[in-house]
């Protein structure tokens, strides 16, 4: 079976993608689990912040419960925004179960899409009362992945197309 790893920025479509897979998937009767980034910081990861060390940890926790999953014959998707190469290797050593998906779209057009209105929070002064700070591609750094198994352009690819190149994947991988 497999662990999915997402990586990409805020609103690049990690969520969007790996609700599309795990639809297809659930539809073919294959056991599928999602771990959303989101999600888990609001039970999980409560404790977590944006850190560096703290995003580590969060993809570190993540990690483990996917890998359990994994054993248990799961398909399993970890849609975070993953940013560092370092925690993204140190998964991937863990298990050749374990491929990198880099869902992939340029800074501008997310600034552009703003779904959550994010960006623009993080773009405001520091003084000001709704700032975000150590926002990922604004104040805090995100490393794209150096080799990802399969890399999605979502700005130049429908969500249906992206989904379906990671089914096709999966059917490659599994
Ligand atoms: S990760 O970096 O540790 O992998 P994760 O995917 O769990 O991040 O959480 C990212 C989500 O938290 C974003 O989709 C966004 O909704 C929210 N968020 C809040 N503050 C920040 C921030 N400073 N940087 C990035 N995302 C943030």
């Amino acid at each position: 079976m497999l662990l999915l790893q997402f990586t990409g920025m805020s609103g690049a479509g990690k969520s969007t993608i790996a609700r599309g897979v795990q639809e297809h998937l659930l539809a073919r009767q294959m056991p599928v689990e999602l771990i959303d980034g989101d999600e888990y910081r609001r039970h999980l990861c409560q404790d977590l912040g944006f850190s560096k060390a703290d995003r580590i940890e969060n993809i570190r926790r993540l990690g483990f419960v996917g890998l359990i999953l994994v054993k248990h014959q799961i398909i399993t998707i970890l849609a975070a925004i993953n940013p560092y190469e370092s925690a993204r290797a140190a998964l991937s050593a863990k298990s050749d179960r374990v491929k990198t998906i880099f869902i992939d779209c340029p800074l501008e057009v997310l600034v552009e899409r703003d779904v959550k209105g994010l960006y623009k929070k993080a773009m405001l002064p520091p003084d000001h009362p709704d700032f975000v700070a150590h926002f990922t591609g604004i104040s805090d750094p995100y490393e794209p992945p150096v080799a990802p198994d399969l890399h999605i352009r979502t700005d130049l690819e429908t969500p249906e197309q992206s989904v379906q190149r990671v089914l096709d994947a999966v059917q490659r991988w599994c």
